[in-house]
């Protein structure tokens, strides 16, 4: 096994990729911010319908973007990959153009590529991977009016053994929060289940970034904590909730800073970090994932 690289730095980026006029955006494409959503977080089975849609494209796209992260190939290769996929499927790549913090640039690409100690929000650039990156890829599809949120980690060639069980570990985190998400209980049983089984490999999951309610809204206000939050984010689980579920765990310190981008998110300490993401739906009986192929 070679070495692993020693850390990520910013690379160029390609000009916006074209979208027809064709596919319908999102309110806040060319506005400097997103509209507030105040419609909740329960819907009707007409509109989980819907999102059940935009979420499946979203899975088969994360799925197409996976398969395409080998060594050697360029974080803007992935962008095109999966900006592609989601255009031939008649959806338009939520983050593109997705409004930034006050004064910062909107989202320039159709999905985030965060390499190693990268933890969310990277920018896909000229960026090459290396044999043992961790790539988490986040890609979100918006058609019927509503958005579908998902993200995996992909470790490109076979990686340390420290990087795949960090991979398997937050993949197994994420499972266990989905399954703590029962109508009744608050959301910070999740979060709650998901920073506990983590302590138990010596990894910490990321305060500042949490899931968040989605569907007619790419980020609906609803906030899913993945630490223990209580008494704080004591919203109550109802059916017919639709929402993310989207740890990122990390081998050291999960103390974070962002670049002067205005996007990409990294480890104080640079140590690597994995995400998985879903969209689930809460039914009368538990949660349904949505995000699969
Ligand atoms: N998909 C990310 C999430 O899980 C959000 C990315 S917003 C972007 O919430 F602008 F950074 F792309
Ligand atoms: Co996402
Ligand atoms: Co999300």
């Amino acid at each position: 096994m070679s070495p692993v690289r020693e850390s990520i730095s910013k690379g160029t980026v390609t000009p916006v990729r074209d979208v027809p006029s064709s596919i319908p955006r999102p309110e806040y494409v060319g506005k400097t911010r997103a509209a507030l959503w105040t419609g909740g977080d329960v819907h009707s089975p007409e509109t989980i319908e819907r999102i059940r849609v935009s979420a499946r494209i979203a899975a088969q796209a994360l799925a197409e973007v996976g398969r395409h992260v080998v060594p050697g190939v360029t974080t803007d290769e992935l962008d095109r990959i999966g900006h592609e996929f989601v255009l031939d499927h008649g959806a338009y790549p939520s983050t593109l153009g997705y409004p930034g913090a006050a004064g910062r640039p909107a989202f320039p690409k159709a999905l985030c590529t965060s390499v190693n100690e990268v933890i969310c929000h990277g920018i896909p650039d000229s960026t090459v991977i290396e044999e043992g990156d961790i790539v988490k890829v986040d890609i979100t599809a918006f058609t019927g009016g509503v958005h579908g949120d998902n993200c995996g980690s992909f470790i490109a060639g076979e990686g340390t053994p420290e990087a795949q069980e960090l991979v398997q570990v937050t993949y197994d985190a994420m499972m266990r929060g989905i399954k703590a998400a029962q109508p009744g209980r608050e959301v910070n049983i999740i979060g709650r289940v998901i920073e506990k089984y983590a302590s138990r490999f010596g990894f910490e999951s990321v305060r500042s970034y949490t899931g968040h309610g989605v569907g007619p809204a790419f980020h609906t206000g609803l906030v899913i904590p993945h630490y223990d939050a209580a008494p704080h984010h004591a919203d109550v689980i109802e059916p017919g909730m639709v929402f993310t579920v989207e740890p990122m765990l990390c081998m050291g310190s999960e103390e974070n800073h962002e670049w002067d981008d205005g996007w990409t998110v990294v480890t104080d300490d640079h140590s690597w970090v994995a995400q998985f993401e879903h969209t689930i739906v809460i039914t009368e009986t538990g949660p349904e994932i949505l995000t699969l192929p």
